[in-house]
């Protein structure tokens, strides 16, 4: 590092030879390349830049603000690093901590003209900012989701749980999509404080679409007596409460801008009364009089809400039938499904999606209450059949209203 402060080329090579590594930072983060790139002298920086490169620096390496060196390029004018880092494939559309990319940078500083023309000349998007926000994102219909938003070239910001798996999607996503992710790992069944680590992380990010897509179900289809009492708080604080929190902490942005989208995930499940799914079901009427309600609200002041009413889809939540756990046209793949719901956002308010679920939903709306009942409770104690013979013998004891520990809330 001191040998690029000092622009000493000699130095730096025989370093680099020795296996001196190149993936070091400094106590603000930056790498060797964000180093050479802010002290003084600028005559050998294509040279040493490109010895760092090929014995193995990152391009795309972040310091502590996440900006990268392509910024730093842009932000003092250094045309020849810029098409040098570009070569190497840096992330031309990267933001810092701030949401700013390279090209909002050379904006800031009035001289950089020709530093911003070159990154407009090799692709940097001019509009870039919109985010979405995808709650429940690491696999199934929000992973789908955000992959099909990703391909219209948006931004994504993933929440979900598990970290690995949401780390693998947003890195799938950047490679596969060219947009910029943002991963936060967090279990909305843990409390209001959750939010406030959501807004740290957003608070500087233009959102224009969010996704109120993390749902828990039942294990399979129970009665509401047999359905743990912690299933009964996660359907509360994940299925309600999320999507309340998310809109509540987003929208506001969005009216001020006049513009915006918030797509509630609720589900066929609450078109007719539903035995054996009666909480989920309910949570998820909830998420439809939500959506239907805040888009009459909000719509004059240029936000839509959709309620999306999906029926089966398979993915982790079905795995419980064999039944529902292979696609076809009735039950799609959530890949299938999200393709078909993402195209319905800004042409209808209330849509299951997918068109074999909207004989599905018209279906269901059009039997009376009692068949559909009866219909539901033989398919559902089919399905709990099937879901208890795939389940290990100890749990399979019922559980006995007595369980139910009221003097926790007292
Ligand atoms: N599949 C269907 O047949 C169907 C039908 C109608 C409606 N829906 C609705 O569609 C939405 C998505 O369902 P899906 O089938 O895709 O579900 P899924 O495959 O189970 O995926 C759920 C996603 O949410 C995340 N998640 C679950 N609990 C969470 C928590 N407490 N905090 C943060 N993240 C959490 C999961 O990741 P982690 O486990 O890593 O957190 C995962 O990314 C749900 O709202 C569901 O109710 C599904």
């Amino acid at each position: 590092m001191y040998a690029v402060q000092e622009k000493n080329m000699a130095i730096v090579k025989a370093l680099l030879a020795a296996g001196a590594d190149v993936t070091l930072k400094d106590l603000k983060g930056g790498a060797a390349i964000e180093i050479c790139l802010l002290s003084a002298g600028r005559k050998s920086n294509v040279q040493i830049i490109k010895a760092l490169l090929e014995a193995g620096s990152d391009p795309n390496a972040e310091n502590h603000s996440k900006a990268t060196p392509l910024m730093l390029a842009a932000g003092t004018g250094q045309l020849d690093v810029i098409n040098l880092l570009l070569d190497a494939g840096v992330d031309i559309n990267h933001e810092d901590n701030k949401g700013k990319t390279a090209l909002h940078i050379c904006c800031e500083h009035t001289r950089m003209t020709r530093a911003g023309r070159l990154l407009l000349s090799r692709g940097a998007d001019i509009n870039h900012k919109d985010h979405s926000v995808v709650t429940g994102s690491s696999e199934g219909i929000g992973k789908a989701y955000a992959r099909e938003l990703a391909k219209r070239g948006v931004n994504i910001v993933l929440i979900s749980r598990g970290e690995n798996r949401l780390y693998k999607t947003a890195e799938d996503i950047k490679k596969d999509f060219k947009v910029q992710t943002c991963t936060i790992a967090l279990d909305f069944n843990s409390g209001k404080d959750v939010y406030s680590v959501i807004w740290e992380k957003i608070k500087d990010k233009e959102v224009g679409i969010l996704v109120n897509n993390v749902g828990v179900m039942y294990d399979y289809p129970q009665y509401f007596l047999d359905v743990p009492e912690e299933r009964l708080w996660q359907l509360i604080n994940v299925n309600v409460a999320a999507a309340t929190m998310m809109t509540y902490m987003i929208m506001p942005q969005m009216v001020e801008r006049k513009k915006g989208a918030v797509v509630m995930v609720s589900s066929g499940a609450c078109s007719q009364i539903t035995p054996q799914m009666t909480v989920y079901a309910a949570t998820k009427s909830f998420l439809d009089y939500f959506a239907r309600a805040l888009d009459f609200e909000y719509r004059s002041k240029g936000i839509i809400v959709q309620s999306l009413m999906p029926f089966y889809v398979a993915t982790k939540m079905t795995r419980f039938s064999h039944t529902l756990s292979n696609p076809g046209l009735l039950i799609p793949s959530a890949e299938r499904y999200a393709e078909s719901a993402v195209a319905t956002l800004g042409y209808t308010s209330r849509t299951s999606g997918y068109w074999p679920h909207t004989i599905q939903a018209w279906f269901t709306n059009w039997i009376p209450e009692w068949l559909w009942m009866r219909g539901a409770t033989t398919l559902n104690n089919a399905l709990r059949r099937q879901a208890e013979q795939r389940k290990a013998p100890q749990s399979l004891i019922k559980r006995d209203s007595s369980e139910f520990d009221v003097s926790k809330f007292s």
